[in-house]
């Protein structure tokens, strides 16, 4: 396996053993190292030490200095400020450390894979049948397709999960009216043309939708007919449950257009929506109510806890089982813990979805813990993310207040990217500007995304999103494309690294970030923080550009220098190249 020990981790472990050996009892303490702009690497952590010790900490500091050996990886090592230590790398290890990433022949550049994977259920992209997807939808998958891919990269065994809402009262009224109304969900568009028959599934859905709406609420013998259904439905009615499969399936069809102008890959088999554990439900309450942790209370099955109470400081339960015999969320994602715990054997559950429902996760979440499906060994968590803002600051909708169709957002990016595209463009064809076009946009919408941290709420603005200046996608599009551009005018001369040779401030400062790849993905995979990598890689071309400014690269002095410099090109494009991957983001070759 080609695992690379990055150069942060070989300093670490340099300092750690003269640590040791100027104090015994500080063996495997942190010496707490960053990247710095004083020297290469400072260590902060014998000031704790020295006062543990009651040292003078510069004077332990140069006795760590004197137990430091230098050489290959350390040039340098020296005391500064009250006890600090800067530490300069030697240009060779650089170069050396970057070429064996760049040897890798898994493509992975010296990132580890992990040596004892868990088993981690991602629940996202989890639109409702029969529904609009809006920006929260868009965010639940740009979100999770990206912690999908940090965790698959480290090695972790991920088991996607896609739980839509596809189940509750709400069906009884479309399966009737679908019912009496056979041919409102026939298709005209051809199948082959996933965006048309899209768009033509969700016209179908919303207005069938909405004739069934006026019909219930104005029609009282309708608004029966449909109320059985929903009893029907829950009692597994054959002939029910072919007309509401067509929901689902017309549904499906929208989805994966919308996925695909995502592109997301999203599978089928790993849609399981909360119609999926309808067979668990009763036997989730039982379970629940025979452990106590659920009791009866007005005839519901309900879950108290001492610290959520409502405005009237009455305690507000988790209901699993309403008085009426009827489940609900709840019910179907207690049922969904057990199935993923049991039967998925998952170690670490992740719900990316919207913190307005954060209440609910926690009440879900504990309850599971009481019952002993949860524990220290196996765990749940809300990955929550914030609202989506318009440029007033408010949550994005329309002018006339309606919720924005997800579609046409996506469009209008990829409209503004493609103008871009075409104004730049030197000797792209329309086609290309096309593709080009839809690979900036669509990147430009997730960047946007995934560059602060999921949490925070963020302001969809299209005009800094297609920006070439800033920290967005277009800008990392470009340096990697710049790059390529590079390497395809060098023609026969390749990217040949050459450790003997020193290197410039810049070339030194783009090789120690390009180095920290494999930390920042083992970081932004644990955290869950996709943000953390959009970060790393928006510095990284920055100092590719300071770099590309200050060191002339097929006008350096010596072929041996335009060889290593085409090299740094290089493993800065394959680091930008799998980062951007990483975030679901293409990397055209030419922009
Ligand atoms: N379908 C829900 C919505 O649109 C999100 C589902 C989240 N996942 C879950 N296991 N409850 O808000």
């Amino acid at each position: 396996m080609a695992s690379v020990t990055s150069l942060s981790d070989s300093v670490q472990q340099h300092l750690a053993s003269a640590l040791s050996a100027t104090l015994p009892e500080a063996a495997g303490a942190d010496p707490l190292l960053r990247r710095s702009d004083r020297a290469d690497f400072q260590a902060n952590g014998i000031l704790a030490l020295a006062k543990k010790a009651k040292a003078n900490p510069r004077e332990l500091a140069a006795q760590v200095v004197s137990q430091v050996v230098t050489g290959d990886v350390i040039k340098d090592v020296e005391v500064s400020g009250p006890g600090f230590l800067n530490i300069t790398i030697a240009d060779k290890a650089i170069t050396g450390n970057l070429a064996a990433r760049y040897a890798d022949e898994a493509g992975r550049l010296g990132v580890p894979l992990a040596a004892a994977p868990g088993t981690t259920v991602i629940d996202y992209a989890q639109p409702n049948v029969a529904k609009e997807m809006h920006v929260g939808h868009l965010r639940s998958a740009v979100i999770g397709d990206s912690v999908v891919q940090l965790l698959e990269f480290t090695g972790e065994n991920v088991i996607r999960r896609h739980h839509i809402g596809d189940w509750g009262t709400q069906f009884g009224m479309l399966i009737q009216y679908l019912d009496e109304h056979p041919h409102e969900l026939d298709h005209k568009a051809s199948a082959k043309d996933t965006a048309a028959s899209g768009e033509e599934a969700m016209s179908n859905l919303d207005r069938l939708y909405k004739a069934a709406r006026k019909k219930f609420d104005s029609d009282e013998e309708f608004k029966t007919r449909a109320r059985r259904r929903v009893v029907d439905l829950q009692a597994g009615d054959p002939r029910t449950l072919a007309i509401w499969q067509k929901f689902v399936d017309e549904s499906k069809i929208y989805f994966f257009s919308v996925f695909e102008k995502l592109d997301m890959e999203i599978r089928d088999e790993d849609i399981v929506g909360e119609s999926g554990y309808n067979d668990m439900l009763a036997e989730t309450c039982r379970l629940l109510e025979e452990s106590g942790v659920a009791v009866r209370s007005e005839g519901a099955l309900c879950v108290f806890f001492d610290d959520i109470k409502g405005p009237d400081g009455n305690p507000v339960p988790l209901i699993v089982q309403k008085s009426d015999g009827g489940y609900g969320y709840a019910a179907t994602d207690l049922s969904a813990i057990r199935d993923r715990v049991f039967n998925l054997k998952a170690n670490t559950m992740v719900y990316v979805v919207d913190a307005r429902q954060a209440l609910h996760f926690k009440m879900v979440f504990e309850t599971a813990r009481r019952a002993g499906w949860l524990n220290e060994d196996v765990t749940a968590a809300q990955l929550a993310f914030g609202t989506v803002l318009g440029k007033d600051g408010k949550p994005f909708k329309t002018r006339e207040g309606e919720t924005v169709r997800l579609v046409d957002l996506l469009d209008e990016a990829v409209e503004r990217a493609s103008a871009v595209v075409r104004e730049k463009a030197q000797d792209l064809s329309e086609e290309e500007i096309a593709e080009r076009g839809a690979q900036v946009g669509i990147g430009a919408v997730k960047y946007a995304d995934l560059s602060t941290s999921a949490n925070r709420d963020y302001k969809f603005d299209l005009d800094q999103m297609v920006s070439l200046n800033g920290d967005t996608s277009v800008y990392l599009q470009y340096a990697y494309a710049r790059i390529r551009s590079i390497l395809r005018k060098a023609g026969e001369v390749r990217p040949v690294a050459h450790p003997e040779l020193e290197l410039a401030a810049a070339e030194r400062a783009l090789g120690l970030h390009a180095d920290a790849f494999a930390e920042t993905v083992a970081e932004s995979a644990g955290e869950y923080a996709p943000h953390k990598l959009a970060a790393y890689l928006y510095q990284l071309a920055s100092l590719y550009t300071t770099f590309y400014d200050k060191c002339p690269v097929l006008k350096a002095e010596t072929p041996a220098q335009v060889e290593n410099r085409l090299f740094l090109c290089d493993v800065t494009a394959r680091t930008l190249h799998q980062g951007m991957a990483l975030l679901g983001i293409r990397t055209p070759e030419k922009l």
